[in-house]
């Protein structure tokens, strides 16, 4: 910890994984091995949302560790950041079978873990990876064709924060050009990482 994390977070985020480890308000605990919470910094420099786990996350019960993950990795390491600064977790916890799109209900009994993590974290950026997060995080349905690289003020289940819309990265993994769309919405990204002070004041006492 140190570094001016608030001294609670790590708890709280560990009690808030404790109760989804055991989550059974979907019916995909059924077939999931392992619940995805989220990992990476308590006091992070931004927040990222993806969709769900998939076969690999579902197997390790960490967020992007497959192929999507691995451009994840280099697109955040082109803008000087490492996955350790940042928190990185998905619009619901556990892998839908086949890895389809989650469903609105699934969405809906998920969302109270991801509204509660926002609120611990208190991000001041977040990056809504794809369709399915921006969608649950803005409360309404969002277009990534015409609208990524954009920053849009949201208000999530009480936090306030700045939303940067961009494309899942699996979505890179088989055209060239969503490859270079990201790359381009990452450096846009880079750019209020590198002027911005992204972390909170601690709390007043
Ligand atoms: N796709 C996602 O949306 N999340 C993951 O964790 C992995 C792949």
């Amino acid at each position: 910890m140190g570094n001016g994390t608030p001294p609670n977070r790590v708890e709280l985020l560990r009690k808030l994984e404790a109760e989804a480890l055991n989550c059974r308000r979907c019916g995909l605990h059924l077939g999931r091995k392992k619940v995805v919470f989220g990992s990476g910094s308590p006091n992070p420099k931004l927040v990222m949302v993806g969709e769900a786990p998939g076969v690999n996350e579902d197997l390790q019960g960490l967020p992007f560790v497959g192929a999507a993950g691995k451009f994840l990795d280099s697109l955040l390491e082109s803008i000087g950041l490492h996955r350790s600064e940042v928190y990185i977790t998905n619009t619901i916890k556990c892998r839908p079978p086949g890895n389809r799109t989650p469903s609105p209900e699934e969405i809906e009994a998920c969302r109270p873990f991801l509204e509660k993590q926002m609120k611990i974290l208190m991000p001041k950026l977040v990056v809504a990876l794809g369709r399915t997060a921006a969608t649950t995080l803005l409360g309404k349905g969002v277009n990534i064709t015409s609208e990524h690289g954009r920053f849009i003020g949201c208000k999530f289940g009480g936090t306030s924060f700045r939303l940067f819309l961009t494309y899942h990265p699996a979505a890179a993994l088989y055209s060239a050009r969503n490859r270079s769309k990201l790359q381009e919405d990452f450096s846009k990204l880079g750019e209020i990482v590198r002027t911005s002070s992204l972390e909170r004041d601690p709390p007043q006492p």
